[in-house]
């Protein structure tokens, strides 16, 4: 089976609050978003990688190496619709059951050994699969007044890459009803009644969404696993 990788990378980063958009800060000495394509990059599993940036993104030249990557210029107003315009633009390129790694840019701490997890871990599973975290805190729910607390057994926070068959990604994607209720590439297949496959993360895969995650990020990126 052939491997893609597919980045978006077309938000601006609110949460961050930084001058621009938060994939372009330099982190661990280089624009947050190389370190995810160098992984992908080295990884010798993936076939190629696709980075989806906003059609009027001043910098991208810029940041990419000049091999290995190609740029999509068709970022939308949510991730989902960036993922699903990115696929779109793929489909002279990919076939129906390539599979496509899908990975946010802000998630740095991405390196060769947990692609190669994921992938393996997922293997030929019929759905695809995600690398997430088993949730080790005492979860509360907070509604309308009401306290209560939520058992953790079988809970699990969300990383990327998740993978998918490009034909069912693209079909998950274009039958999403709903895109503000579509944070992950996941939970569009899901909503089709199919199951992918959890694969144990790591920490260092964090999001990088507020200011003080951007110190957690570089600690991982000065060590190596585990
Ligand atoms: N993303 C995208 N297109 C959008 C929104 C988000 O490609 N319209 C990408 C981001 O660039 C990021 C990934 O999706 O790599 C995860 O999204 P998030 O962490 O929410 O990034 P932002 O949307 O940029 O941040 P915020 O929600 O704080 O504005
Ligand atoms: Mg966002």
């Amino acid at each position: 089976p052939r491997y893609f990788a597919l980045i978006p990378a077309a938000g601006v980063g609110a949460r961050m609050a930084a001058s621009g958009p938060k994939q372009y800060l330099k982190i661990g000495g280089k624009p947050m978003m190389r370190h995810a394509i160098d992984a992908f990059l080295f990884s010798e599993l993936i076939a190629h990688t696709y980075v989806v940036v906003s059609a009027d993104d001043p910098v991208i030249d810029s940041v990419v190496p000049s091999h290995g990557v190609t740029v999509l210029r068709c970022g939308g107003a949510t991730r989902m619709e960036s993922v699903r315009n990115g696929l779109a633009a793929l489909a002279p390129t990919l076939r129906e059951n390539d599979w496509v790694l899908v990975h946010d840019a802000a998630r740095p701490g991405l390196d060769e050994a947990l692609i190669e997890k994921l992938i393996t871990g997922t293997g030929e599973h019929a759905v695809g699969g995600l690398l997430a975290l088993p949730v080790v805190d005492t979860v509360k729910r907070s509604l309308g007044g009401e306290l209560g607390t939520v058992s953790r057994e079988g809970l699990w926070l969300a990383q990327t890459p998740q993978m998918f068959r490009y034909r069912l990604l693209r079909d998950a994607l274009a039958a999403v009803r709903d895109p503000s209720q579509v944070t992950d590439d996941a939970s569009a297949v899901e909503a089709l009644g199919l199951a992918p496959k959890l694969v144990e993360g790591h920490p260092r895969n964090l999001k990088v969404t507020l200011p003080q995650d951007v110190r957690i990020a570089e600690m991982y990126l000065a060590t190596t696993q585990p």
